[in-house]
């Protein structure tokens, strides 16, 4: 049994394995035919904060492995809300499903699921912790551009970085192609925390999203300043601390990627979309035969 709750938990080979696997998956995904994959095996996915991209394409992902998926979106309709510790739901749940897709507004949640689950958990951002299984569609994006293992590229990782999950976790990844160099672009108060920033590794600080960093970076991943985690205070001061319009982007090299995990609110233009940097859409639609690769890996299922 094999939970993915942290970038902490993947090698350079199991990252290229689970990407390799996501490649077998598009394949199977294009080819349209029906996959049985999953025949007869249940995915829960208890999402106790918003979400879009994340659930509806790890339920997609179950469907189209020919598995089927029970599902608690609402809090205010689960167990939760009278008090039920994440430890009994997890164990409950284990005995329902034979694997779970977690969001929890706590870091840490997905862990403890983990510790006493019977079957795979697969943590779905856990507050401002991690999330993994976006790091791998973030990848997976970036594999269909570039080398991963030899290209020499600049990632710039810029907005709210200090609750940032999705830049947490891929940060962590990143780790494991060490010709890769990362930037992280923001005010000091939403920076990167200490713990994922290596100068001896060649990491940068910036603090404005200037010139040097939009002409020469290869991946810019943009994220959201989010309310939600941050005080009334700061969320005020740095909601619009950036914004990419097109003239922007236009400084960007011709074949950089603009990622960004969604859902933007106002950090880039809608008119930006028609640039060739601009990849989001496309990651967000990579977040299906990824997941259908992080489940059949949890659940050891042969491909
Ligand atoms: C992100 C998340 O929930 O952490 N969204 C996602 O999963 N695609 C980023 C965000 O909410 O800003």
């Amino acid at each position: 049994m094999k939970h993915v709750i942290s970038a902490d938990q993947y090698s350079k080979k199991d990252i290229l394995e689970i990407l390799n696997l996501a490649k077998k998956m598009e394949t199977i995904l294009n080819n349209g035919k029906v996959c049985e994959l999953s025949k007869g095996k249940i995915l829960a996915t208890f999402f106790y904060e918003p979400s879009t991209r994340t659930r509806l394409s790890f339920e997609t992902a179950m469907l189209r492995l020919g598995g089927q998926v029970i599902s608690v979106s609402d809090v205010k309709n689960s167990s939760v809300k009278k008090g039920e510790t994440i430890e009994d739901t997890a164990k409950i749940a284990s005995g329902y499903a034979d694997i779970i897709a977690l969001r929890s507004p706590e870091a840490g949640y997905a862990q403890r699921a983990a510790d006493v689950s019977a079957v795979p958990i697969l943590n779905a951002g856990d507050g401002a912790g991690e999330h993994p299984s976006q790091s791998f569609l973030d990848l997976y994006t970036i594999a269909k551009h570039f080398d991963l293992e030899k290209d020499e590229l600049v990632v710039s990782m810029v907005g709210e970085l200090i609750c940032g999950r999705t830049v947490h976790s891929l940060s962590k990844m990143l780790r494991n192609f060490p010709q890769i160099k990362q930037n992280f672009v923001a005010p000091a108060e939403i920076q990167m925390p200490d713990k994922y920033f290596f100068a001896e590794k060649g990491d940068q600080k910036f603090y404005e999203l200037n010139d040097e960093v939009l002409t020469t970076s290869d991946i810019i991943y943009d994220t959201r300043i989010q309310k939600e985690r941050l005080s009334p205070e700061v969320y005020e001061k740095h909601k619009n601390a950036f914004h990419f319009d097109c003239e922007k982007v236009n400084k960007m090299k011709k074949n950089a990627l603009l990622m960004h995990p969604l859902p933007r609110v106002n950090e880039i233009s809608p008119e930006v979309d028609a640039l060739p940097q601009a990849k989001y859409f496309e990651q967000a639609k990579n977040g299906v035969p990824t997941r259908m690769a992080l489940i059949a890996y949890a659940l050891g299922l042969e491909v």
